[in-house]
């Protein structure tokens, strides 16, 4: 089953968006198979973030991420990458349509409250960054064969 790495990010925790956040992508029907509160570290941030290297907002990122704990989730489900990356919305808030979390929250991209895998390798690479194998429940709900055929 496909998983997907979700960050609250430190605008989301300071503004007291977790809970409305997380509401709406358990709405989805996926299944929270992960969660911990966490400061991030310099090198994690680099690490997570090692695809924008160079890029001018890098520095930025780094900063913002490790400014101020975070919450780490893991979403299990069918598409569940797309699922979430739908649900959180475009990466400007600007452009991003009432509905989703950054349209509804966010004014601009640097302060966009929610990170989501952009796709299935990118998710277990981030997984395996934020959470150990141990930290990734595996467990059935009365409710899922009412959300996946
Ligand atoms: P994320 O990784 O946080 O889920 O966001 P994303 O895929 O929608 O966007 P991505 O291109 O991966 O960029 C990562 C984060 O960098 C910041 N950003 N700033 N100033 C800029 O032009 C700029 N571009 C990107 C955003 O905070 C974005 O979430
Ligand atoms: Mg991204």
């Amino acid at each position: 089953m496909e998983k997907t790495l979700v960050l609250l990010k430190p605008d989301a925790v300071q503004r007291g968006l977790c809970g409305e956040i997380i509401a709406r992508l358990e709405r989805t029907g996926l299944k929270i198979v992960g969660m911990k509160l966490m400061q991030v570290s310099e090198d994690l941030a680099n690490r997570h973030y090692g695809e924008h290297v160079g890029k001018p907002f890098f520095g930025g990122l780094v900063g913002f991420i490790t400014s101020a704990p975070i919450v780490a989730m893991a979403f299990e489900g069918n598409n569940a990458v797309s699922i979430v990356r739908k649900t959180m919305g475009a990466t400007n808030p600007a452009e991003s349509p009432p509905g989703s979390v950054r349209g509804d929250f966010g004014v601009d991209i640097g302060r966009n409250l929610v990170h989501g895998s952009d796709s299935p390798e990118s998710a277990v690479r981030e997984l395996g960054l934020f959470f150990s194998a141990d930290e990734l429940l595996s467990y059935g709900r009365a409710t899922d064969s009412w959300i996946t055929e």
